[in-house]
């Protein structure tokens, strides 16, 4: 049997690690096997992906790092699928299309069509895509106190993120959720979304 493919997206503070951790344990209740994954990966692609932001290689250098970091993270997926387990992942492709999709901004031409061209084969679609919306600010002002900050944490670079996951959400594959709301009631919204798109019944 082949399991579910959910991912989870949204600027950086609007919750996603958050909201998952709590699904997860809802899903599991219902007797579903859960695997918990997220990008960048906790291997030594993700790590040289960590480092490629942290020094700036340059949007280039970077988009080919992520990409290579989702090549090796989907085989692993493909494989937790065979097994029937539904798969959850804070941060998959939607992730490069919206943040390089910005980056690569007169690097090359149309960058969110290229990014999904070069991508298609090494991905999987997912079942569901979950969307939390946050305005750019008050993602940021949640994330404030955190010590380790990353290049990417800038009110004007993370709204022309936010519009780029706009445009993706137009795809019926998206559910989109209000995350500027306290986080127990915007998990609610995600299971309720995941039950209405993908019928996750208790087993
Ligand atoms: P983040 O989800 O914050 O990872 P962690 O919680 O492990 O620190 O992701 C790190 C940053 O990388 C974040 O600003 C989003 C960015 N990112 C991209 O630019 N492209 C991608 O494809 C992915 C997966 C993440």
């Amino acid at each position: 049997m082949r399991g579910r493919f959910i991912t989870f997206e949204g600027i950086d503070g609007s919750g996603k690690t958050t909201v998952v951790h709590r699904i997860e344990p809802e899903l599991r209740r219902r007797g579903y096997t859960v695997v918990l994954t997220s990008e960048p990966t906790r291997t030594w692609l993700g790590d040289a992906v960590r480092e490629s932001y942290d020094d700036d290689v340059g949007p280039l250098a970077e988009t080919f790092l992520f990409l290579a970091d989702r090549a090796a993270h989907t085989e692993r997926i493909r494989d937790w699928l065979r097994t029937g387990a539904i798969v959850v992942s804070d941060r998959y492709a939607d992730s490069t299309y919206a943040y390089q999709g910005a980056r690569l901004e007169g690097v090359v031409k149309d960058p969110i069509r290229w990014l999904q061209r070069v991508s298609a084969p090494a991905i999987l679609i997912p079942d569901l895509t979950i969307l939390l919306e946050i305005p750019p600010r008050l993602g940021l002002r949640r994330i404030a106190d955190r010590k380790r900050k990353v290049r990417f944490e800038k009110e004007r670079f993370l709204t022309k993120v936010a519009k780029n996951y706009e445009k993706l959400a137009r795809s019926p594959r998206f559910g989109r959720i209000d995350a500027s709301r306290p986080a127990n009631e915007v998990a609610r919204d995600a299971i309720a979304v995941m039950d209405r798109r993908l019928g996750l019944r208790v087993r």
